[in-house]
């Protein structure tokens, strides 16, 4: 709430400024009126706080609302990329494939890009994005996700307050970038946390109910800390749960992919 007082009064000052955030405010503006945030984890937790964790399909995994996939904990995580395909959702609903760097156990901000996805009726439609939570998210233009496109995303902190994010079209090799700079005014980055992401995200003030996706798999999944790349092994790996308790996503990891289906 802290952060969203604060971002709309930056967008409000912004708006006295001229020319060159007119095409980023009025994304913005578009981003805005459809509500759309992707948050940090929220996890399951038992009475004492704790970090509610089961056996699933022989993998140790953590529960959470709104995220399924895997994160890296540690520090120095300065870059994270994976190839994933636009998946054809089934039932209506909506949902998120993302690569991000915190957004775990550094709460104050996420450096995140991706795509999303909506079934309304027989018509499913993407966007790809880009995010510096807890500012909220902006579709990139001059890229447009079909069902079964493959793209490549990856996120790249320069330093705790700029990086830059890439969405790449893999078959033609089209890349469309967003650079961030100065971000202090929104939160600055830990480097703590590498993630491969499918998130129920949030539209209007509520989470999205959750479409049936069958199967996201982040492929060629790597992120670089402290300077030398490293894969998956070693991650948390997180299953979402509905708000009743039943796993409705989960996931499993190799060293170099993250794999999450819709149960
Ligand atoms: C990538 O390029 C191919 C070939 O032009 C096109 O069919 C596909 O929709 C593009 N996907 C994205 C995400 O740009
Ligand atoms: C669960 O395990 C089976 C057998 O190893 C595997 O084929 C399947 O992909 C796994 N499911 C997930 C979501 O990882």
């Amino acid at each position: 709430m802290k952060f969203a007082a604060v971002a709309s009064t930056l967008l409000l000052a912004g708006s006295a400024l001229a020319a060159p955030h007119t095409a980023k405010r009025h994304e913005a503006h578009r981003r805005r009126a459809e509500g759309k945030t992707s948050k940090p984890v929220n996890y399951v937790k038992d009475e004492s706080g704790n970090i509610m964790t089961g056996v699933n399909n022989n993998t140790f995994v953590s529960y959470s609302t709104n995220w399924a996939g895997a994160v890296l904990v540690g520090t120095g995580y300065t870059s994270v990329t994976a190839e994933f395909t636009a998946p054809t959702p089934s039932t209506a609903g909506s949902g998120a494939s993302w690569v991000g760097i915190d957004g775990d156990t550094c709460g104050t901000a996420i450096l995140q890009t991706g795509i999303d996805w909506t079934k309304s009726g027989s018509s499913v439609t993407y966007d790809a994005w880009y995010e510096w939570y807890p500012d909220y998210s902006y579709d990139f233009s001059g890229i447009t996700v079909s069902a079964g496109d493959t793209i490549k995303a990856t996120v790249t902190a320069t330093s705790k307050t700029a990086g830059k994010a890439t969405v790449e079209n893999v078959t033609t090799g089209k890349t469309v970038t967003h650079s961030f700079s100065g971000e202090s005014s929104e939160g600055d980055l830990c480097e703590y946390n590498a993630e491969w992401i499918v998130e129920a995200y949030e539209e209007d003030g509520s989470q999205v109910s959750l479409a049936d996706f069958g199967t996201e798999t982040f492929s060629s999944a790597s992120a670089i800390k402290s300077g030398t790349t490293v894969g998956v092994t070693g991650a948390t790996i997180i299953d979402m749960q509905s708000s009743s308790g039943s796993t409705i996503v989960t996931c499993s990891d190799t060293s170099s992919s993250v794999k999450c289906t819709y149960v």
